[in-house]
């Protein structure tokens, strides 16, 4: 992987150690690219994830799901917080940083690599995503994981094009906090 470096971030109550690339520029792979379109967004910390982690409600006890995790600083804070946590992202090296992470903070977590648009087996209470509303082809895919894996998910906001198809598609919509929308299933 690049280079990478040390950041001290505050969330609310919760101060976290995050290791991350320096450069995501550098972690471009014209392959990758060429195969799926794969960008390496998961090298960056966009601020829809922070402003998810801020308006975590109590998760205590509760098991939470994140897609798209990237680097997985909301996952990381429900963690911190007690909840049972499973962060999920296509990239294998964003499962494999977000490990180290979890570790390097002192927090239990399960990571694992999974792609969004195949069903997966888990049952949650509640389900995160940030910023993961940037491409058309993301929208029906992300809104029918969340609706089968949690009844409730919260979903942190970036102004992306997309997200207004997302919302009127997702139906049943709350503004929880600044860019953080709550979405509930309607059984
Ligand atoms: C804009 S980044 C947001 C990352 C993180 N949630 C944040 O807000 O900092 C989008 C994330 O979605 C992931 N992603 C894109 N397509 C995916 C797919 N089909 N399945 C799972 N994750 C995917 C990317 O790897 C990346 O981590």
């Amino acid at each position: 992987m690049a280079e990478l470096r040390d950041e001290s971030i505050r969330l609310g109550e919760t101060e976290l150690v995050l290791r991350r690339p320096v450069s995501p520029e550098a972690l471009i792979d014209e392959d990758a690219f060429a195969h799926d379109e794969f960008l390496p967004y998961w090298a960056e910390l966009w601020p829809a994830a922070t402003a998810l982690a801020t308006a975590l409600p109590d998760v205590a006890g509760l098991r939470v799901v994140e897609l798209g995790c990237g680097l997985g600083v909301p996952s990381l804070v429900a963690a911190a917080r007690g909840a049972e946590v499973t962060a999920t992202d296509w990239s294998a090296d964003a499962i494999e940083l977000l490990r180290a992470n979890a570790e390097r903070n002192g927090l239990q977590l399960v990571a694992e690599v999974r792609d969004w648009r195949r069903p997966w087996p888990g049952r949650f209470d509640l389900a995160l995503a940030a910023d993961v509303l940037y491409e058309q082809r993301n929208v029906a895919p992300v809104l029918a994981r969340l609706r089968e894996l949690a009844p409730r998910a919260l979903v942190g906001l970036a102004g992306r094009p997309y997200e207004d198809a997302f919302l009127e598609a997702a139906g049943n919509v709350e503004q929880v906090a600044e860019r953080v929308v709550l979405l509930t299933r309607a059984n």
